[in-house]
């Protein structure tokens, strides 16, 4: 039995999608016609669809799981479950307005606005709860034009860098959902199935985890180990070695990625040298 797993053909979830697959060690032939295809070192078929079909290919069980964005499971609708958040391709819905118009900060400013968007229904859902009365139309791309042409007053679209927005003369004035990549199931597989979702979710972690931490190696005088171990956590604690030169040992640990440069200083001040700091490929805790 094999688990089957929908990513996206193409957009911006699917380089990261392939990427995450390939650092858990499933080799997948990569033929940019073949919208199939079977890993051969994996129980695992990828299939390769357009990422609004995804949702529904997963509820009617012709995948088991799939690669999507948080932002296209709301939108969906669909009842699937977030297995794991993934920390790529983060952005977020929001609503944007002309550069020009006065916004006064307050919600209320979008009653009785035409607002275009691709996500109707969670912009519908967010009006509702917010008690604002405005008219959706919904357009399928290129939803930044619609102000300039005059089809609209505002917009519900994605935002990542806000280059875009920027670009068409909108800015952003109301954030609706935040978004990352994850990997979404239906609520009950098949056991087989279900623990084959086990094996990948096991090998998704351990490279997450990898992914926010760097592997350090610096040297330091003996009676300064006791100040640079209270700075390096490690996973249980530091490794420490002696040198062969007397009075100097090495210290082995890793770090998260977010604290790196400031325990990089700390560990200077407290009298380390020859810092060394490597990527780490896997963290099986
Ligand atoms: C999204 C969205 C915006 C753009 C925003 O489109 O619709 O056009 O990204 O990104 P930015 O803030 O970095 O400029 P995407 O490229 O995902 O394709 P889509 O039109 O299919 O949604």
């Amino acid at each position: 039995m094999l688990l089957r797993i929908a990513v996206q053909k193409s957009g911006r979830l699917n380089e990261g999608s392939l990427q995450l697959l390939r650092e858990c060690g499933i080799r997948l032939e990569s033929s940019r016609e073949q919208l199939r295809v079977q890993a051969d070192n994996f129980p695992l078929e990828v299939f390769y669809l357009r990422n609004s079909d995804i949702p529904q290919y997963v509820e009617d069980a012709v995948a088991d799981i799939a690669i999507i964005g948080e932002n296209l499971l709301a939108e969906s609708q669909k009842p699937l479950i977030v297995v794991q958040k993934l920390g790529f391709s983060r952005c977020r819905l929001s609503l944007a307005v002309p550069r020009e118009t006065a916004y006064p900060n307050e919600i209320e400013w979008f009653n009785g606005k035409r607002l275009a968007t691709s996500y109707p229904n969670t912009l519908s859902k967010f009006l509702k709860e917010k008690n604002i009365d405005a008219e959706i139309h919904e357009i399928s791309g290129s939803v930044e034009i619609a102000p300039n042409i005059g089809l609209a007053d505002g917009i519900c679209d994605l935002v990542s860098s806000g280059n875009t927005l920027f670009m068409n003369g909108l800015k952003e004035v109301e954030t609706i959902l935040k978004s990352e990549a994850c990997v979404v199931a239906r609520h009950t597989l098949e056991p087989e199935r279900q623990a084959l979702l086990e094996k990948l979710l096991f090998r998704i972690r351990a490279v997450l985890a990898a992914r926010k931490t760097k592997y350090v190696l610096l040297n330091a005088p003996d009676n300064k180990l006791d100040e640079i171990c209270n700075i390096l956590p490690g996973v249980k604690s530091p490794t420490i070695m002696p040198l062969a030169e007397k009075g100097w040992s090495s210290v082995h640990s890793v770090i998260a990625e977010d604290d790196f440069w400031e325990m990089i200083d700390q560990l200077k001040a407290a009298g380390a040298q020859g810092i060394l700091i490597m990527p780490v490929e896997k963290i099986i805790m």
